[in-house]
Parts: C-alpha cells; sequence; structure tokens
C-alpha cells in the first residue's frame, strides 16, 4: 500500500489510516513489536463522512491519503468514535483545513473534545444511540460503547455495507496488512491487544459482543490494525475472552534478587505440569506487559513470587501486583511464593498486593535458600493449586 494510497475496502469506504512502524511501546507501557496502525475511514455517499482521523505527527500522510478521495476542506463530517490522542489528536488540524464538518461525537465525547482539542461549540454535534446521518446513499449509525475504552466511545455502523468502526475494541497492534490474512502471527497480537487495553472492561465487552452478534456486521474496521473480514471468527474469539473462559493454565509472576525465589518459582512450575498444569513464567527484571496481559487472559491461576526488600515486597513485585489488579484478568486462584533473610512478613505483603475476588489457596515463606524440606512444601502447595485449577 503506496503511502498515499486510499484502498476502497468496501463499494463507497476507503481506508485512509496510517501506519506507524517504529513506535516502540504503546502507551509507554507495552512494548510493539510490530508497530500499530491509527485507521480512519472515509464513507462517501453524496456526502463524505471521515470516521476518526488520526495520532499527533501524521496529520499530513493522513490528509494525502484523504485527498486521494476527496480534499480535506470538502469533508461533511468528522466523527470522533473515541477522544484518546491516537484516533482523535488531528481534530486541530482538521478544524484549521475544514470550515463547515460538525465534529459527531458522544454528549461526554463533546466535553472532552473541548478540554483535548479546543473545538468550539459551533462544531460538536452530539449524537444519542441509534441516531444516524443520511450521506445520501450511505448512513451513518451511532452505537453507545461506552468504556470500550474510555467512557465517550460510540461505534460507527455504515447498513448498506454491513462496515462496523468498532474503535479499539477488536483491535490489533499491527503496522502490517490491511486485512487479517496479510498478518502473520495475528492472534497473539490479538489477543495481546485485548488483554492490554480492553480486559478491564469485560463486563462491557461482553454487551457488545453480543448486541453486535445481532446486527448485520459483514465487515469490522478496528481503529488499529487490520480490517477484519471474518467477522464470525472475531466475535467468537471475542465472545470466550469477554465471557472470561480460562484454561488448565497457571501465569507465574516473579522477581529474584539471589536466585533463591527464582529456584522456588522453577520447582513449582515443575511440579503443576507434573499435575498436567499449562504454565508460563514472567520476571518482572525483564517484563514484556503485553506478553504477561495476554497470558493472564485465558490463566485460571496467578503465582506471585518475590523476595523481601527492607521488610516489604521488591519493588519489582510491587509493580507486577499492580499491574495485574490493574488489568483485572479472569483469574481464579493464586499461590504466593516468598524469600526472606531476616524477617518474615513478605508473604503476607504479596497476598494483600493481589486483587481482590481471587481465591488464594496457600502461601509459602522461605528463609534464605530452599532446601529439602521446603521443596516438599513446594511441591505440596504446587498440587493443591492444580487440584483447584483442575476442579473447575
Ligand atoms: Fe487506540 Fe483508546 O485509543
Amino acid at each position: 500500500m503506496g503511502i498515499h494510497h486510499a484502498p476502497e475496502i468496501s463499494p463507497g469506504i476507503f481506508y485512509v489510516g496510517v501506519k506507524d512502524w517504529n513506535l516502540p511501546l504503546f502507551d509507554v507501557l507495552t512494548p510493539l513489536t510490530r508497530g500499530s496502525s491509527y485507521n480512519s475511514y472515509l464513507v462517501k455517499g453524496e456526502r463524505t463522512a471521515l470516521l476518526d482521523s488520526t495520532h499527533p505527527g501524521f496529520e499530513e500522510e493522513w490528509a494525502g491519503k484523504v485527498s486521494r478521495v476527496i480534499p480535506l476542506a470538502d469533508v461533511d463530517y468528522l466523527v470522533m468514535n473515541h477522544a484518546e490522542p491516537d484516533h482523535a489528536g488531528a481534530i486541530p488540524y482538521f478544524l484549521e483545513r475544514n470550515k463547515k464538518a460538525p465534529i459527531v461525537l458522544s454528549e461526554k465525547g463533546a466535553k472532552m473534545a473541548s478540554t483535548y482539542f479546543g473545538v468550539p461549540e459551533a462544531r460538536l454535534k452530539v449524537v444519542k444511540d441509534g441516531d444516524t446521518i443520511d450521506l445520501g446513499g450511505k448512513t451513518l449509525r451511532f452505537m453507545d460503547a461506552a468504556w470500550l475504552h474510555w467512557p465517550e466511545v460510540i461505534f460507527t455502523y455504515v447498513p448498506e455495507n454491513g462496515f462496523l468502526s468498532s474503535c479499539d475494541f477488536f483491535a490489533t497492534h499491527s503496522a502490517d496488512g490491511l486485512f487479517e490474512d496479510e498478518v502473520e502471527g495475528l492472534q497473539a497480537l490479538f489477543k495481546a491487544y485485548w488483554a492490554e487495553i480492553l480486559m478491564p472492561f469485560r463486563a462491557f465487552g461482553k454487551k457488545a459482543v453480543e448486541r453486535v452478534r445481532m446486527m448485520d456486521v459483514r465487515m469490522i474496521g478496528p481503529s488499529h490494525g487490520p480490517v477484519r473480514r471474518d467477522v464470525k471468527h472475531v466475535l467468537d474469539t471475542y465472545a470466550a475472552w469477554t465471557d472470561g473462559v480460562t484454561r488448565c493454565k497457571a501465569t507465574m509472576v516473579y522477581v529474584s534478587m539471589w536466585t533463591h525465589t527464582e529456584t522456588m518459582v522453577r520447582s513449582f512450575m515443575e511440579a503443576l505440569r507434573r499435575e498436567g498444569v499449562e504454565v508460563v513464567a514472567h520476571n518482572l527484571a525483564r517484563l514484556d506487559e503485553g506478553e504477561l496481559a495476554a497470558d493472564l487472559a485465558d490463566s485460571r491461576a496467578l503465582v506471585l513470587a518475590s523476595p523481601s526488600v527492607l521488610g516489604g515486597m521488591h519493588p519489582r513485585a510491587v509493580y507486577g501486583a499492580s499491574l495485574v489488579k490493574a488489568l483485572k484478568p479472569p483469574v481464579k486462584y493464586a499461590a504466593v511464593l516468598a524469600s526472606y533473610g531476616w524477617v518474615k512478613g513478605v508473604g503476607k505483603a504479596v497476598v494483600e498486593a493481589l486483587p481482590s475476588g481471587i481465591e488464594v489457596v496457600g502461601t509459602l515463606e522461605v528463609n534464605g535458600p530452599a532446601t529439602e524440606g521446603p521443596f516438599s512444601e513446594i511441591d505440596a502447595l504446587a498440587r493443591k493449586l492444580a487440584a483447584r485449577v483442575k476442579s473447575v
């Protein structure tokens, strides 16, 4: 796809998004291995509408693509599905070059557009769930999608094409590929995006999936990553994730200073595997937050392990626990491993740092290097956790 190419992905709907191949971290948090894209779609009937804009810094490239179909100044509507700047950051640029098009958004979106982008009141057009705009031969129908991923979010549906502009929902961080079959290893990227961005809002996602299933959706245009034509696959996958379907799997999150904690973790891991539990381990000393989030998305158990530092949790373990808490994974059971030098108590601190609603099946706190006695306790705790995991 040429830099100024604007492919027609469905009759009268053009992809005018931009590719960001070099962004190392999204939200200065999750590493991006394959870049991302800031998708924007132009819907052309007798009148035209842009669905979302772009990330600051990419305005010229975006406008160049739009101008392959229509000059930016002649666009009739700009829909702001979401106020986050990766999609709405080019609104000030748009307003300077287009003096007529209203910015179409939700009521909450209107407040954000004023605060974030200085959109004057006269340019705001607030829409509610079910409202439509007739473009002449094309219709925009708006759907409330609050908390997917911010409270102001809306989806835009074009019934003539069965096209759903779903913003962050159903998105993937990948600069590669216009359509899903052009992206190698898509499913892992798709899952990581779900886990990093939307897993904390599972209940809202579940309702949205159910609603989209009832609609005639034949193509999904998310705001990052490839356009999806296999709608059934996307909905089935999201139905499992939003339902919180877990596997017989444990995710271990740990940090170790003098290998004592790591030895406990490795031993626990082997014991879980002997019991038939799938296990992955993430070392907080070199964490990929996206990979951790993706593993948590379908794990039934969590094991958090920390050495004591000045009588409390290692600061990286505090970070790991806070990340798990924020992501709200569907984990049901937990075990805690801790290693201490001169004072006990870190195990209790780790338990207290875990998200509420997770059943802690046991805590094992060992002084210094694990020896034969603790190893049998590690095995016993692993068997206890495995029994709970397999009981579901
Ligand atoms: Fe891709 Fe919530 O912005």
